[in-house]
Parts: structure tokens; C-alpha cells; sequence
């Protein structure tokens, strides 16, 4: 018999060493403070691989109803904040074994048969995360069904579009609206395609080589609602391609995100006066009492920036990882709960802007008369005449010039003046420098006309309402 060990050992593996591990090593390598928050996912991947290990005749029928109650009784414990995290015991997996066993005694120590951490904490990640991913999908769709209906106030709104944020041609404000619908559309639809790479079970992998057991993943992957089994163990247990895949795209989302928030901001500002956000939703400034800052746009604008670093973060701890799990991997998830809380509560905070934002038509109207923004529409319509583009965009230009040396503008030139550019131009084509027709007369599918924000937004409403309704059905597995 070899000499019993009188060491002071806490860990679970510390049998095979000599010494007890340094404080300072059991601080840094201990990841409890943050990985706690996969406690739920844990215990239920934990129950469905005791199942399976019951089916599968590895464990008794007995052991499993133990652990399974004694992970229950558990859950129960972190939910009143009655269980005691200890960083001896370095993660959340240690820490559920260590009070299982303290509960149930010898069949708790049956629960890790069949299966690593390894595997079990890739596992948890993507039980969060397909959670994850469809409350963020919930969340996208609500912010879209504000932005439509804020559109479907807006159809007949006009307002400059810009190109360099110097005024370019007339749009709808419906129609400027609907672009970020778009956005958003083509984000929800990169998250919900990541959800099928999330979604698959890596348990079975064990340490990195699979497992001698007769275990069948197939089973838990079933218990567990996952769409498939990792094929390759070594692959399963190390690589997080599917959290850089939902980093990635928050980064896009809150790209775009900060596009609106920008306009937002220029829109609330006196020079625009295109919108305004309730008090609510504003906050003022310690020394100007005049101040109604748009803080929130700025903080979600802000935002972008701890997503982006989230997905470096993430490529860069996978990159150059030789094969299978290497502990740099307990670095993933930080970054990952962050970019879903910073997307979450941006996704909340957002849809009740839109929802609060006053549109002050008025001032929108006011300033697409400025800026000749009718100046494409008179080449247009020389060009309907027989005008060549290149030349009739030549006497357009005379006439802006002409119209600017008068600090006139161009749809306030009487049609003699008009004339003097170009003798073809007449009253219909005068008609065409008006705003409202130039915006009607953009009336083709992506057009800004009325007509077509309209279809647009009739199809949105069908989108979110098929989309909510899969959705609805997905939570009930
Ligand atoms: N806390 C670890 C992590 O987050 C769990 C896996 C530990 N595996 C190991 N071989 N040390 O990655």
C-alpha cells in the first residue's frame, strides 16, 4: 500500500500532488465568481446524463433518483442564495459535485462517470447560449414591431435623405425607418442560423477522446432539446467557434445599433429638431441646467466598442489553440455573458426610444426645402424627354449654381428663369421639383414612395407575426 497522504488537500484532484496549490494559483485559476451563473444548465445537463447513464445500465436506477433529487434539492439552494460558492472547490462543476457527494454521499460520486469537464462545460455554454440567442431573437423582433409601427406613423413623413450628411433627395421618414428594419432583419437572421451550430451536444466527449462507457449522447441530446451530437470529440470539447459566431454577431447588431443612435443624436440636437425623446428617457447635465442630453443613444453608440473587444477577445483566445481543451478556453465565458448582456439590455432600452420618439414633421419639411433636394428629379425628367443623362445632370448643375449665386432655390426658380437653362423644361417638368412628387415618384419594391413603405411594412408585420409565432413554438420544447 502506498504511504496515505496527510497533506491538507481540498481539490478533487489532489491526490496526485505533493503539495497543496498555492493561494495565489487557486485565485487565478478559480473561475466560480463568473461561471456560477451556468449553475442552472449545469445541474439540468447533469440530470440527463445520469438518466442516460441509468438507461444505459452504467449506474442503478436508485443512484440516478439520488442524484437527481440531490440535484434538485441543489438548484433549490442557489436559488434562495442558501449555497455556499467556495473557491476551493474552482468552478461551478466542482462545486455542484462537491455538494451533491456532502448530500447523497456514494452515488453523488457516480455522477461524473462517462464524462469530463471538459465536455460538461461545453455543454453548459451552449445551453446558455441557445437561450441566449432566443431571447435576443424576441428582443429584435420586438424592436422591430416598434420600428414599423413608428414607420406605419410616418408613411406620408418627408424629410431630407441624406448622402455625406449634406442634404441629397427627398424621403419618407417611413421609409428611413424601414432601412433599420432591414438591419435588423438580416442580424436576426445571422443569430438564428448560429443557432443551429450552438445547438449541438458536445457531452460524450469526455476529456477529449470520447469514453470507454457504453454511453449513448444521442439519449441526453434528446432530453436536452439538442438538434444533434458533435461528431468528433476532440473538436467538441474545445472549440467555441459558436460563442465567436453569437460575439460576431452582436458586434454587427450593435454596429447597427449605433447608426440609429448617431442619427438620434444629430436629430435631437436644435440644429435638426427633427425629433424629440421624452424627459424620461433623457437625462440633464450637472452644470448646464439648459441640457437634455440623449444619453442613452450615446451609452448604446458607446457600447459597440465592449462588443467588438468581446469578439476579439474570443478569436483570439481560440487562435493557435493546439487540440483538445486547454485552459485558456475558461476565458470564454466573460467575454460571452457580457456581449449578451450589453446586446439584451440594448435591444430593451431601444425599443422604448423608438417607442418615444416625437417626430416633428415640421422641422423635417423645413429642411428638405433647403439643399436643392428636387435637383435629380429635374434631370430626370429632361432625361424622359430625350435628354441625355450626362448632359441634362450638366444644365441641372448650371441652374444649382445659377440658383445659389440668388440664394434662391432651385424649386423656387419661376419656370421663364428655368427656361433660359434649358427651353424643353416646362410646366410638368417644373411639377417635378416638388417635393411630394418627387417622393411618389419613387414608387418601385425598395422605392421611397408612400405606396411602397406601405407594402414594405405590410410585409414586415407578416414577417415579425411568422416569426414570433415559430418562436412561441421553439419555447415550448
Ligand atoms: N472551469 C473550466 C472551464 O471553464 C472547466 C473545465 C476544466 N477542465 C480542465 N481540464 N481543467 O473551462
Amino acid at each position: 500500500m502506498p504511504p496515505k497522504k496527510t497533506l491538507n488537500q481540498t481539490k478533487t484532484w489532489s491526490s496526485r500532488f505533493n503539495e497543496p496549490v498555492a493561494d495565489l494559483v487557486k485565485q487565478f485559476t478559480a473561475s466560480v465568481s463568473f461561471d456560477r451563473r451556468l449553475a442552472d444548465y449545469d445541474i439540468i445537463g447533469s440530470i440527463a446524463h445520469s438518466r442516460m447513464l441509468a438507461d444505459q445500465e452504467i449506474i442503478s436506477e436508485t443512484d440516478y433518483v439520488e442524484i437527481k433529487n440531490g440535484l434538485e434539492k441543489i438548484q433549490k439552494e442557489i436559488k434562495k442564495g442558501d449555497f455556499e460558492w467556495s473557491i476551493d472547490a474552482e468552478d461551478v462543476h466542482l462545486n455542484i459535485e462537491k455538494r451533491l457527494i456532502e448530500l447523497i454521499g456514494e452515488a453523488g460520486k457516480k455522477l461524473h462517470t462517462g464524462r469530463s469537464r471538459n465536455d460538461q462545460v461545453a455543454t453548459d455554454i451552449r445551453l446558455y447560449l441557445r437561450e441566449a440567442v432566443h431571447e435576443t431573437a424576441d428582443r429584435i423582433n420586438n424592436l422591430q414591431l416598434a420600428l414599423v409601427k413608428l414607420a406605419s406613423e410616418n408613411i406620408n413623413t418627408i424629410m431630407p435623405g441624406f448622402t455625406h450628411l449634406q442634404v441629397a433627395q427627398p424621403i419618407t421618414f417611413g421609409h428611413h425607418l424601414m432601412a433599420y428594419y432591414e438591419m435588423l432583419k438580416r442580424d436576426k437572421e445571422r443569430l438564428i442560423d448560429c443557432e443551429k451550430r450552438v445547438n449541438t451536444l458536445p457531452l460524450g466527449g469526455a476529456a477529449l477522446a470520447g469514453t470507454s462507457y457504453n454511453i449513448k449522447p444521442e439519449k441526453v441530446a434528446i432530453a436536452l432539446g439538442f438538434n444533434r451530437i458533435c461528431n468528433n470529440s476532440l473538436d467538441s470539447v474545445s472549440d467555441r467557434d459558436f460563442a465567436i459566431e453569437y460575439c460576431s454577431f452582436s458586434a454587427i447588431l450593435l454596429m447597427h445599433l449605433s447608426r440609429i443612435c448617431e442619427e438620434i443624436v444629430l436629430w435631437m440636437t436644435p440644429n435638426f429638431q427633427f425629433i424629440t425623446l421624452p424627459d424620461r428617457l433623457c437625462t440633464g447635465s450637472s452644470i448646464m441646467p439648459q441640457k437634455k442630453n440623449p444619453d442613452v443613444p450615446e451609452l448604446v453608440r458607446g457600447k459597440t466598442g465592449r462588443v467588438n473587444g468581446n469578439l476579439i477577445a474570443l478569436l483570439t483566445l481560440m487562435k493557435s489553440q493546439p487540440l483538445a481543451y486547454n485552459k485558456d478556453n475558461q476565458e470564454d465565458k466573460e467575454p460571452l455573458f457580457d456581449s449578451v448582456d450589453t446586446v439584451l439590455t440594448s435591444l430593451i432600452i431601444f425599443e422604448q426610444l423608438i417607442n418615444g420618439i416625437k417626430v416633428n414633421s415640421a422641422r423635417m419639411k423645413e429642411a428638405v426645402k433647403k439643399g436643392h433636394a428636387t435637383a435629380t428629379d429635374l434631370a430626370d425628367s429632361l432625361v424622359k424627354k430625350g435628354v441625355s443623362f450626362r448632359e441634362a445632370h450638366g444644365i441641372v448643375a448650371n441652374v444649382v449654381h445659377y440658383a445659389e449665386s440668388q440664394n434662391i432655390e432651385l424649386a423656387d426658380l419661376p419656370l421663364k428663369k428655368l427656361r433660359e437653362f434649358c427651353p424643353m423644361i416646362d410646366n410638368s417638368i417644373k411639377k417635378s421639383l416638388s417635393i411630394l412628387s418627387s417622393v411618389n415618384s419613387k414608387n418601385h419594391i425598395g422605392g421611397t414612395s408612400p405606396q411602397q413603405v406601405g407594402n414594405a411594412i405590410q410585409s414586415a408585420k407578416l414577417e415579425l407575426e411568422e416569426f414570433s409565432i415559430m418562436q412561441k413554438k421553439k419555447s415550448m420544447f
